[in-house]
């Protein structure tokens, strides 16, 4: 640790209501950190190929190196665990544990994340493995992606490639990490890997991925031979009418429903929510259920990891009044609250994230939750030994973590808090432009200093911690 840098006083949150039993960890995820993107027998993934595509990602930045981390991690564990943190949670790149998608697993690929896991047990810290955050094999995407049903079978058998290596040591699995971001932006919007724009596409990558999930948990838990905590992670907003219109009242339910509804329904209550299957209905389209998918992808599972960045208002017109675009679809507007922005223009909603996570518990109960991501992006300014005071951040963490303070007040099961990130990394079509590490990272020498929000992060966690 750095001790030039001091957390800024009054930065102090209401910590009471968290138990000293409450988890705290750092996450990240495979492509955005690792880099040696063709070693040890590791194969592209759909976003080697898409920040190969002109104008894709800024700056035409790309994963190859990254944070270097899979040179550099037992230095990054040790980073880990000097941030006072219990838990780790890292992803595992499909294509380097099973090169194509398919077939026997790659030893060498494996070997790593079993360095990992055993450094980070010597350690302390508890690993908490994502399965998949967003790497697919590009000959599985090759083969049609999530949008072809087969591929929520060929996660399934990689799902257990990984259980079988690592599950004498792990206990916390996470299928996806937000498959409305695979499904939405890598299939309708085309901003994510692969790029595809089509809705039908984005509708079927939905089902599969799901479908993908409720495979996995099922065969790890058969294999699972004691206590483990299985489950999926969903990023999510919350969804207000901008006004007290009709139309904008559903635009906010046709947002809640495509962001939220239609992932947390079938997988708590076995079923589509009948108003989005209307509605897709009335665009022609379905998702594509065979029999026996529901029973399938409403497996029961232990957690629920919630990804909240920020909440948005919804309009049911455009800036023209129309409440119809161009292909006759209707408006779905998102209206961003006013107030302050981060570096992604995203506005800082602290107060919707407690009552995101009220929601949660009030339509979907018995299901604990913990925050796998949480964080922001700011424009740092580094000194020249790379020192960030960055009180924005850190005070985005401290509203946040408050927020979560004041869920659990209002009956919500949180039981763990992960900011993101650890590091500085890789941000997917942002490329390396925007920073959301607690930790800076130089990429021209891969220096890595913890910035204010560090600091104040580990005193945080000890303070709750009672330590
Ligand atoms: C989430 C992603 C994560 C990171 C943050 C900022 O959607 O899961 O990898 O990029 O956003």
């Amino acid at each position: 640790m750095n001790p030039t840098v001091t957390p800024a006083p009054g930065l102090l949150l209401p910590t009471a209501d968290l138990p000293p039993s409450f988890r705290w960890g750092v996450a990240t995820s495979s492509y955005q950190i690792e880099g040696a993107v063709a070693e040890d027998g590791r194969t592209p993934s759909i976003w080697d190929t898409f920040c190969r595509m002109p104008g894709a990602v800024v700056g035409g930045d790309n994963g190859d190196v990254a944070c270097d981390h899979y040179h550099r991690m037992p230095q990054d564990v040790a980073l880990i665990k000097s941030l006072g943190v219990d838990t780790y949670r890292f992803s595992v790149a499909w294509p380097r544990v099973q090169p194509g998608g398919r077939g026997p697993a790659n030893q060498a690929g494996l070997a790593f994340y079993d360095r990992l896991t055993d450094r980070l047990l010597a350690e302390g810290i508890d690993p908490w493995v994502t399965l998949y955050h967003w790497d697919l094999p590009q000959e599985l995407e090759d083969a049609g992606g999530w949008p072809n049903r087969d591929t929520a079978y060929r996660f399934a058998d990689y799902a257990m490639l990984v259980f079988d290596k690592l599950s004498d040591r792990v206990d916390n699995w996470t299928t996806l990490n937000e498959p409305w971001c695979s499904a939405w932006l890598g299939y309708y919007v085309g901003v994510h890997a692969p790029g595809r724009k089509n809705f039908d596409d984005a509708i079927a990558a939905v089902h599969h991925l799901l479908l993908g999930h409720g495979l996995a948990t099922q065969r790890m838990r058969a294999a699972a031979t004691r206590e483990m905590k299985f489950g999926i992670t969903l990023n999510m907003g919350t969804a207000d009418p901008a006004t007290d219109t009709a139309a904008d009242r559903d635009a906010a339910r046709r947002a809640d429903g495509m962001g939220l509804r239609i992932y947390l329904d079938p997988l708590r209550k076995g079923s589509y929510p009948a108003d989005m299957v209307e509605d897709l209905a009335a665009r022609g389209t379905a998702f594509p259920v065979q029999d026996g998918d529901l029973e399938v992808i409403s497996t029961p599972f232990d957690v629920l990891g919630v990804n909240f960045y920020f909440g948005q208002d919804f309009s049911g017109t455009d800036e023209q009044g129309n409440t119809h675009d161009a292909d006759g679809h209707p408006v779905v507007r998102a209206i961003l609250p006013a107030g302050p922005r981060t570096a992604m223009d995203w506005p800082i909603t602290a107060e919707r994230f407690t009552q995101l996570l009220v929601r949660l518990h009030r339509d979907y109960p018995g299901l604990p939750m913990v925050i796998t991501e949480n964080g922001a992006a700011f424009d740092d300014s580094a000194d020249a030994d790379g020192n960030v005071a960055d009180e924005d951040r850190t005070s985005y963490l401290a509203e946040h973590i408050a927020a979560v303070a004041a869920a659990r007040e209002q009956g919500a099961d949180v039981r763990g808090y992960f900011a993101w990130s650890l590091m500085d990394n890789f941000e997917w079509a942002e490329g390396y432009a925007k920073r959301f590490g607690i930790v800076h990272v130089d990429y021209e020498t891969q220096v890595r200093t913890p910035k204010q929000s560090a600091l104040w992060y580990r005193d945080t966690i000890s303070r709750v911690r009672g330590s």
